[in-house]
């Protein structure tokens, strides 16, 4: 298996420099609560990165299993998991870039194989935090030098097309842009965003699948890290910045290195895979699902990615010994499963299967994690799924009878409805449409398929802003200027509330350094009248300097105190209510369950509202681009 050989590789080479193997902790953070379950190698490694000494050294390495939940919508695709394994090695205030640049090239190039012709680089471009990374340019180009390419530094990222004749084939690989210096969004790396957190800018690796390979139109080349022909393979973070009490990045004492590789992507390079799914380690998952389905990966690939991701997910986070709940970990094991069954039922399996395909996986992983096959382990988790499966299945039934219930009642249903069948009884769109067509019920399925679509992404947002929310803001990135427009935020969602109505609603919220972006439900284009009282409303509010408060407290508490906030099972018990308010007359300008952080006081927006753009998101959802200038 190439896979056996690869980590056998990985270990020796930093085994060879030095290194000491830390063993795979358990995917469930300890003394941890902003964090649900074990999302990178570094992270037990925290304390020592910040000076303690470890017992094992100053230079360590391992893979780490990790999950990502914030993705779980994303898994569906050629690339994204929940699970992966993530290939490390730190350098505790010992060896820096001159060491660490160079042995990633000679690992990636030298001993994983990979053609130096498809890897090219990105690093810092720099900001107020941290200069441009002109010493890892440096060190990049003497390394391409050694391998005989002259590697050029791109001015912008649309200078990738430069590398290229019409047909996207590379003109002269010897002497080509390889070097792409990126923003903050792309080429810093953070643990969280709370006081004492520590990031740095880093520097990242890129595989070309080569032509021919992209998923997404991107002619030119202006944003080739979205078009789906290269792919991220390896992060060497350069930790040496602390967030201090105003979450302003301090240097630490001591500086780290801080690398991942995701193994899964990785092995995707060596073999040559765009798709990740069809490298050696989900074939015999894949072949599996075919034998039990009689179906084919191709043509039904979202499917088979989703039962191989969420159950491998699954299965791990039950050998670390979480059962499905409807809290916090157990929360996400139950969804996992569910999505894995419903889109089982999608390729006509009806049978009990999860506990099949978890099988599988633990025969395949046991040797790299013997923990997976310890005593009665697999019979538990086998029995365990079975016994989700089983709640599932009633669930299920619970929806066919309400699906009747509705059809006889002679109820209106659209695609939207059918959504709420699919998210919350399992039950899948096509059977919707089958049931209403037995019923004698006239519709226009494309019609149909796209209401169900719409209802889904509004869903899909919804939940990806409840995912930031149980992280406690915990990744991404968390400037100064992030945590201004964070606040900003709850400002737009009070104000709208209160010029548009009650009705509003959070759909979806994002930030980037330039400006918010705000989804919530309205029927209607705002008036220009509207837009600005919200900006006069949102501008008042930051002269007034209000009070910026947080206090913890239980869900219902919230609820009570009348907290915005998405309340259904997706919260952890306990939640942070931030409330801006004037300390002199007590009066509430906005209360609403989030993760923080935020300013202070208003003031410290420090600066005018202005919004930018109003549109439509999709059906009933209106979205508001605005900055602070
Ligand atoms: N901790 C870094 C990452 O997850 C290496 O990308």
């Amino acid at each position: 298996m190439n896979s056996d050989k690869i980590r056998q590789q990985y270990s020796d080479f930093f085994k060879q420099r030095g290194h000491a193997e830390i063993p795979n902790v358990p995917l469930l953070p300890e003394n941890d609560p902003t964090l649900l379950f074990v999302n990178s190698g570094m992270f037990p490694l925290v304390p020592y990165l910040l000076g303690e000494t470890h017992p094992q050294g100053k230079r360590l390495c391992n893979f780490q299993k990790s999950i990502r939940v914030q993705d779980i919508e994303e898994v569906g695709d050629d690339r994204h998991t929940t699970f992966f394994e993530m290939m490390g090695n730190w350098s505790l205030g010992d060896y820096f870039k001159a060491e660490q640049l160079p042995w990633f090239m000679e690992l990636y190039h030298e001993v994983f194989g990979l053609d130096i012709n498809r890897l090219f680089v990105s690093v810092f471009e720099g900001d107020a935090d941290s200069p441009r990374d002109e010493e890892s340019i440096g060190i990049w180009q003497d390394i391409f030098a050694k391998y005989g390419i002259k590697a050029k530094v791109a001015e912008k990222l649309g200078d990738m097309a430069k590398n290229f004749d019409p047909q996207g084939n590379w003109i002269d690989p010897t002497n080509s842009i390889r070097i792409f210096p990126m923003s903050k969004k792309e080429n810093w790396w953070q643990r969280g965003s709370t006081p004492g957190e520590v990031g740095g800018p880093d520097s990242e690796m890129f595989y070309d699948f080569g032509p021919g390979t992209e998923r997404f139109a991107d002619p030119h080349y202006e944003k080739w890290n979205d078009t789906g022909r290269f792919l991220e393979i390896g992060n060497s973070v350069f930790l040496q910045y602390q967030l201090d009490d105003q979450l302003k990045w301090q240097q630490l004492t001591q500086k780290n290195v801080d690398f991942g590789g995701g193994f899964e992507r990785v092995l995707a390079a060596i073999e040559h895979k765009p798709d990740i799914f069809q490298t050696e380690l989900f074939q015999p998952l894949i072949q599996r699902i075919e034998v039990l389905t009689g179906t084919k990966y191709e043509g039904n690939k979202p499917s088979y990615q989703v039962i191989c991701d969420h159950l491998r997910a699954a299965t791990f986070i039950m050998a670390d010994g979480v059962l499905p709940s409807n809290k916090d970990q157990g929360y996400i094991l139950r969804r996992l499963i569910r999505r894995a069954i419903r889109h089982g039922r999608l390729l006509g399996l009806f049978d009990y299967f999860t506990h099949n395909i978890a099988n599988t996986i633990i025969e395949e992983y046991k040797t790299a994690y013997p923990h997976l096959d310890i005593g009665k382990t697999k019979e538990k988790i086998k029995w365990e799924l079975n016994v989700e499966e089983e709640k599932f299945v009633k669930t299920v039934d619970r929806g066919v009878r309400e699906i009747s219930k509705a059809i006889e009642s002679g109820e209106p249903i659209d695609g939207a409805k059918a959504f709420y069948f699919f998210e919350t009884y399992g039950f899948p769109l096509e059977q919707t449409v089958e049931e209403l067509k037995n019923a004698g019920r006239q519709l226009d399925e494309s019609t149909f398929k796209q209401e169900f679509s719409a209802a889904q992404t509004a869903h899909q947002d919804q939940s990806r802003a409840g995912a930031e929310q149980k992280f406690k803001g915990g990744l991404g990135g968390h400037t100064d200027q992030h945590v201004r427009y964070h606040t900003a935020t709850h400002l737009l969602n009070a104000a709208l509330k209160k010029v548009l109505g009650d009705h509003v609603h959070q759909k979806g919220s994002n930030i980037t350094p330039e400006r918010l972006r705000f989804d919530f439900s309205h029927p209607d284009k705002m008036t220009d009248e509207q837009k600005q009282q919200v900006e006069k409303m949102i501008n008042d509010v930051i002269t007034a300097d209000l009070q910026v408060s947080c206090e913890d407290m239980t869900v219902d508490e919230a609820k009570t105190a009348g907290a915005e906030g998405v309340f259904d099972d997706r919260y952890a018990e306990k939640v942070k209510v931030y409330t801006v308010q004037n300390p002199q007359t007590g009066e509430i300008f906005s209360k609403e369950i989030c993760g923080g952080p935020h300013v202070s006081h208003t003031g410290e927006l420090n600066g005018t509202f202005r919004i930018k753009k109003e549109e439509s998101s999709s059906a009933g959802v209106r979205r508001i681009k605005a900055v602070l200038t």
